[in-house]
């Protein structure tokens, strides 16, 4: 069996309730409307947004509201065993939840027959990069000057070795017993995405919740130092 917590510490050192080190920085890209880049542990996730702009072909258009449409996509270089380029059914999947996880936020009446495009483009995966893709979309967002109503932010919390443990690394989502990303609104603590790989008992979930709703508020405060960062200088 493989042990992933020894002493009361995780294989890479960290505490339970430990993250792994985040660096967020906002505004990056020059063609983007909004642009942020991220590191999240091993992630390396660049996050592009392009829009309000109209809706082509006409016939999506939505004339009561804006349509956000999230793309993830996954660079072939950027997990051990070369993936193949490309959409496939986790990356549709994760498209998706994201998209619904940023619409639940954006003002999207305010702009009918429009598009917000969001693209999250993992150059490294070290695992939790659902989590690290919404974190830097939020940031983009918010650079573009779309109008939200909080700045979401997500962070997982998991099991391994019997453990309630928050933020898995690769070995621990692997080996591990359970994940559970979710995705909230920070101020109103609403639940934008949450997702569960494994088991969990009922008081187990309850602890996992509890943990990842705290890595994710301490997250929200580096986004919105990266934001201050830049239109503070
Ligand atoms: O990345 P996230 O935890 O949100 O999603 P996942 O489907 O649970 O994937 C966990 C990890 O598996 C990813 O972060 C990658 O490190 C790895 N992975 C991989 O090595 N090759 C793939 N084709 C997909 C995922």
């Amino acid at each position: 069996m493989s042990e992933l917590i020894k002493d009361g510490l995780r294989i890479d050192g960290r505490k339970p309730d430990e993250l792994r080190p985040i660096k967020i920085e906002a505004g990056v890209l020059y063609r983007a409307d909004g642009s942020c880049y991220l590191e999240w542990g091993g992630n390396k996730v660049l996050a592009a947004v392009y829009g309000p702009r109209e809706a082509i072909p006409r016939h999506i258009q939505d004339p009561t509201k804006a349509l956000v449409n999230a793309r993830y996509n996954m660079a072939s270089f950027s997990v051990k065993e070369r993936k193949r380029p490309g959409p496939d059914r986790r990356s549709t999947e994760i498209s998706k939840v994201t998209s619904e996880a940023l619409e639940n936020v954006i003002f999207t009446e305010l702009f009918p027959r429009t598009t917000i495009d969001v693209n999250i483009e993992v150059l490294d995966a070290e695992a939790g990069t659902r989590c690290a893709g919404i974190t830097a979309a939020a940031v983009a967002l918010a650079d573009a000057g779309i109008p939200m109503r909080d700045i979401p932010v997500a962070c997982a919390a998991g099991k391994v070795d019997g453990v309630v443990v928050l933020d898995l690394s690769a070995e621990e989502d692997q080996q591990g017993d359970a994940d559970l990303p979710i995705a909230i609104s920070p101020r109103s603590e609403e639940i934008l995405l949450l997702q569960m790989d494994g088991h969990l008992t009922y008081k187990e979930f309850e602890e996992a919740l509890e943990l990842a709703l705290k890595g994710a508020k301490y997250v929200s405060k580096l986004q919105k130092e990266a934001l201050m960062k830049k239109y503070k200088g």
